[in-house]
């Protein structure tokens, strides 16, 4: 058994643990992140693309920005589309800010090469990860490299999505859980091709949701609402820009092209309201999910970590624990916040089966009364902006 000892060990190196990681570094606080897949692995996911200013601001805050600043694109609006008539939502005017279109495979491949710049130490292909003593002096065990280690540490960051190991350790977390599932999923593709539009489309369609997004001026990525149980296998390439065609209206705006990847992912909101047990704190998917279509789940990760830091940061400057107690509430407050938002804008947006033409008719007057409401909108742009930390 090999044996070490740091401040805080990190489990999972998503944009959760990898950010935490360098709000802790800057602050001279040492950590070492334990990421279960190779770095190839985690570089290559493709995920969510929206950056809230906030998430940006915390980018630089720990000097991440510098690709991020070149190729971002700032969006100042972007278009929500009812049976085809769009209507905009002027976020710079209404909100006074803009949000940032940078994929957030980006943000990990810029913030693990800073990473290794500053000798924060990633394991990447950590097995069998496992959490002791979280109640008192606590430690991880993982398998590398064929042998056994372990870590002792002051804190546990569980930063470990969704299916990690941290909130499966925690004492009675799954009494504290929320869910709901949404009777579909979407269907992603990317491609390099120019988008649509220079903003984001969101497409309410007789034959279900549809999102018109981009990565950069010659890379698109586009969603449709599909059935959760649809196999990726029943969708060629052009199937799925004939169906992007009809529900977004096209024009003769849609390049088509090969796909870089496409993929099926359920829709579902849920909270963990449990996010600490003694020196163990869940922060990102591992604590929480949103359905995408607010663009919430790696700004949340964000906000997360933005406490978390504060909190420790607290204690070993300070000897102050009052940031690390209250990180429960301070997370929870504004991540309902954002279920709200994101569940809001997928009620608004998508077909639901079964959908009555009463619930399609509020549907309808909901967006209508978006449409006319200056109020109206700027709650939408003040949400999807991001609220503030
Ligand atoms: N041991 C070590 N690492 C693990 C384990 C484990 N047992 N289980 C999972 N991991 C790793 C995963 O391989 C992954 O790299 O934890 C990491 C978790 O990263 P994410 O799933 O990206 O979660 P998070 O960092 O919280 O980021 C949330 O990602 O899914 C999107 O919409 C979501 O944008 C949001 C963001
Ligand atoms: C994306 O580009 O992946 C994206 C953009 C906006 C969303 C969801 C996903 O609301």
């Amino acid at each position: 058994m090999q044996t070490q000892r740091t401040q805080v060990v990190i489990v999972g190196g998503g944009v959760a643990g990898l950010m935490l990681s360098q709000l802790l570094h800057v602050e001279g606080i040492d950590c070492i992140i334990l990421e279960r897949q190779t770095r190839a692995y985690t570089e290559a996911r493709i995920r969510a693309g929206v950056l809230e200013y906030g998430t940006v601001d915390l980018l630089r805050r720990v000097g991440v920005n510098g690709r991020m600043d070149r190729q971002g694109l700032r969006h100042e609006g972007f278009l929500l589309m009812d049976d085809g008539e769009a209507f905009r939502i002027d976020l710079h005017s209404l909100a006074g800010q803009d949000v940032m279109v940078y994929g957030q495979t980006e943000i990990t491949i810029d913030l693990m090469d800073a990473c290794v710049e500053r000798g924060v130490p990633i394991v990447f292909e950590a097995a069998d990860v496992e959490l002791h003593d979280i109640d008192g002096a606590p430690w991880v065990s993982y398998r590398h490299d064929g042998s056994d280690h372990r870590i002792d540490c002051d804190f546990i960051a569980g930063c470990d999505g969704f299916h990690g190991v941290s909130r499966r350790t925690m004492p009675d977390a799954a009494a504290h859980c929320i869910e709901k599932v949404y009777p579909f999923g979407w269907l992603g593709i990317l491609a390099d091709v120019p988008p649509m539009d220079h903003e984001l489309i969101y497409s309410n369609h007789e034959r279900g949701f549809a999102l018109a997004s981009q990565r950069s001026a010659t890379r698109s990525r586009y969603y449709i609402q599909c059935e959760s149980s649809e196999k990726i296998e029943d969708w060629s390439d052009d199937r799925i820009w004939d169906e992007l065609a009809t529900r977004l209206g096209d024009d003769g705006r849609i390049t088509r092209g090969p796909s870089l990847e496409k993929s099926i992912a359920p829709l579902r909101s849920f909270v963990c309201e449990k996010m600490q047990h003694g020196r163990l704190f869940l922060a990102g998917d591992a604590a929480h999910i949103v359905p995408p279509t607010g663009a919430k789940g790696l700004n949340l990760a964000a906000s997360d970590v933005a406490y978390l830091a504060d909190g420790l940061i607290g204690y070993y400057k300070r000897g102050d624990e009052a940031g690390l107690e209250g990180y429960t509430a301070r997370a929870l407050s504004r991540i309902w916040k954002a279920e709200r938002f994101s569940w809001s804008m997928t009620q608004l947006t998508h077909r639901f089966p079964g959908m009555s033409v009463f619930d399609r008719k509020m549907q309808k007057a909901d967006l209508n009364y978006i449409r006319s409401s200056p109020a109206a909108q700027t709650a939408i742009a003040e949400n999807y902006i991001g609220l503030p930390l």
